[in-house]
């Protein structure tokens, strides 16, 4: 089942999330937690700072599972997703470096580092709790339209779009055009999923996630096999949910 959270503007979907993480590791501090870069996260990851901060919530007996990678981009490239990590949370929480795993783009064997992965999460206990955002053309982590929904963490071909969307960062040089990404099977996986989106250029995605049935034209419909879905939407991006009211449950 999906629930929908409607927030007045992206940072407090961000926060809502994020004390949902906290919640988490209070309860159990050895927490297994799915994270996930881009934009949007930039956002959700200060938000978990701060309530890191305030609250005096640990992170360190937590393991942390990154969603993706890009392929053949080093760890030190100024859009690296491993330094995102760091720079937008690792270093400003008190994670414990060798608890956190992240797919290895720049491995020699893909599928091998791809296969080692979806050992290693099983081997943890499998995710707690996986956050993830939402692609303009409803991707989730680098699973783009037309992914299986049983996929396991595999090498893709990123879309057009995605490519065109990264193209500026990676300026002047190109862009990857493949990812290193946990499949959908995988993400499902996951006890519990939280998506965050905000803004009017998710609106359409997250629509198209919520309608039923799941299609594989649309990865994040896969969210509607899961049973403890929420996401956390600004009003921009909701299309309308809000018109249920904040907080409402729409049964998936
Ligand atoms: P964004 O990316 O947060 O940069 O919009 C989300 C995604 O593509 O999953």
């Amino acid at each position: 089942m999906i629930t929908v959270s409607v927030h007045p503007t992206a940072e407090e979907a961000c926060a809502t999330a994020a004390s949902e993480v906290i919640k988490g590791l209070r309860i159990r501090p050895e927490l297994v937690l799915g994270l996930a870069t881009g934009g949007t996260m930039r956002a959700f990851h200060a938000a978990l700072a701060r309530l890191h901060r305030s609250e005096g919530v640990s992170f360190a007996r937590a393991m942390i599972f990154n969603l993706d990678d890009h392929v053949g981009v080093p760890a030190d490239h100024p859009q690296s997703f491993r330094r995102f990590m760091r720079e937008t949370l690792f270093d400003l929480v008190d994670v414990d470096p060798a608890r956190c795993f992240m797919p290895d783009g720049m491995a020699q064997n893909l599928d091998a580092a791809a296969a080692a992965y979806d050992r290693q999460i099983s081997a943890a206990g499998g995710i707690d709790l996986q956050i993830l955002g939402i692609g303009r053309n409803a991707h989730i982590a680098y699973n783009e339209p037309g992914s299986a929904h049983d996929s396991r963490t595999q090498v893709v071909a990123l879309a057009a779009q995605t490519i065109k969307l990264a193209a500026r960062a990676f300026a002047p040089a190109a862009p990857p055009r493949r990812g290193l990404t946990m499949g959908i099977g995988t993400i499902l996986e996951a006890r519990r999923i939280i998506l965050i989106a905000g803004g009017a250029d998710k609106k359409q995605a997250v629509a198209r996630a919520l309608a039923p049935p799941p299609r594989t034209a649309c990865p994040a419909s896969a969210l509607q096999r899961h049973k403890d879905v929420l996401f956390c939407l600004d009003s921009a991006a909701s299309f309308g949910a809000d018109r249920l009211g904040f907080g409402a449950r729409m049964p998936m």
